[in-house]
């Protein structure tokens, strides 16, 4: 008569019984399930979140930032100059006869748009945008965020932004 070998793992793996080969592959695969559930799902929000939250409304670093002082008005022209605010980075430039300033995030992923002939594009995903920060082409969901922009004196100074129309 033909033996069998028996279905057990002879290593106490489960509060000291033997636990079968089936059952130790299945607590496996729902452990490797379960830890990358976790972690997708965490950083699902993350983006979520991130994608969500307009770069001028940071929970902590810009809204601390306040008004920041840009150089003078005469440092600007109609062709729009990166200037830093925190660490973001904010075009600024006459539109119109108009001092204006648009953060170079675009709002899709956050990629930072270059301006070429006259309007400014993303390199990530194809949009563009206009000079007056409108959506022209492309996946974001809005326009570029406008930052908030004042003169005192003949002192530029940028705040906090505002999504444009
Ligand atoms: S990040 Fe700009 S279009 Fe996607």
């Amino acid at each position: 008569m033909k033996e069998t070998a028996p279905k057990t793992c002879p290593v106490a793996l489960d509060g000291g019984e033997n636990i079968t080969r089936r059952n130790f592959i299945l607590k496996a695969l729902l452990g490797v399930l379960g830890t990358t559930l976790a972690v997708n799902g965490a950083y699902f929000f993350a983006t979520v979140f991130d994608f969500l939250r307009p770069p001028g409304i940071d929970l902590e670093g810009r809204t601390k930032l306040g008004w920041i002082a840009v150089g003078s008005t005469k440092n600007y022209t109609e062709e729009p100059k990166k200037v830093d605010y925190g660490d973001e980075i904010v075009y600024v430039y006459y539109h119109k006869k108009k001092l204006v300033a648009f953060s170079a995030a675009c709002p899709h992923v956050r990629c930072i748009v270059k301006y070429e002939s006259g309007k400014f594009a993303c390199p990530c995903h194809a949009a563009s945008f206009s000079l007056d920060g409108k959506k022209i082409t492309g996946p974001p969901p809005r326009g570029l965020y406008e930052q908030k922009l004042k003169i005192q004196g003949s002192s530029v100074m940028l705040g906090g932004g505002t999504p444009a129309a």
